[in-house]
């Protein structure tokens, strides 16, 4: 769908009231649409910016006649803001955000206090954020962020369950990593 500069009537979009999930740079989308097939329940809204991606996606939802996926081309910086109410979303995932490695490129990383900020507003008490990362920096750094205020780990059941499902349904990135022999670290909130 287009993106927009207001916030969006999520359930006139999906037609329904159902918990509602963002995630943010779904990439070439196998998580994405293995993660909406085993959870019907809920509605899902993608923010990416890689086209190609987002056409792998597409043709897999529709291959497998998923309905409650929906992607916007578009940059989170700019259209979470605009597009999401607050205390509007259940969970909100970021699975391998690119961990641009070099020090000097750092500051380019989506994960900072200003984004874990956003995912707070967004979030409803007790909604759930979920970051993945095989980058053992990066992981510290988004601990560091989460952990600043608005955030508390997730209860051991919650974070399993999480967990779980991350680990079952494996995007591109998470395959690569586990090709790679890097250990993937998961980092599992609760919104308070
Ligand atoms: C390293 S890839 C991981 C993709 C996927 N989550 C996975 O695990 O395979 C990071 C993705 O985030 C997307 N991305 C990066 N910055 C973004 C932004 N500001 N808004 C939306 N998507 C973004 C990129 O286009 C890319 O597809």
């Amino acid at each position: 769908m287009e993106p927009s500069a207001t916030v969006a009537d999520w359930e006139t979009v999906f037609g329904r009231r159902a918990p509602l999930v963002l995630e943010v740079g779904s990439g070439s989308g196998e998580a994405t649409a293995a993660i909406a097939e085993q959870t019907p329940d809920c509605d899902c809204v993608v923010l990416e910016t890689y086209k190609p991606g987002i056409g792998m996606l597409m043709n897999a939802l529709a291959a497998r006649e998923i309905h409650n996926v929906r992607i916007v081309c578009a940059d989170c910086a700019e259209y979470m803001p605009r597009m999401f109410a607050e205390n509007s979303l259940a969970v909100v995932r970021v699975f391998f955000p690119d961990p641009w490695p070099k020090r000097r490129h750092h500051k380019r990383r989506l994960i900072n206090e200003e984004f874990a900020a956003e995912i707070a507003r967004v979030l409803a008490k007790g909604g759930i954020a979920h970051f993945a990362t095989d980058d053992e920096g990066y992981a510290a750094e988004i601990a560091r962020v989460a952990e600043g205020g608005f955030f508390a780990r997730a209860a051991e059941k919650q974070f399993a369950a999480q967990k779980t499902m991350r680990e079952t349904t494996p995007s591109r990135f998470a395959l690569r990593a586990a090709a790679a022999g890097r250990k993937t670290k998961d980092l599992i909130y609760e919104r308070i």
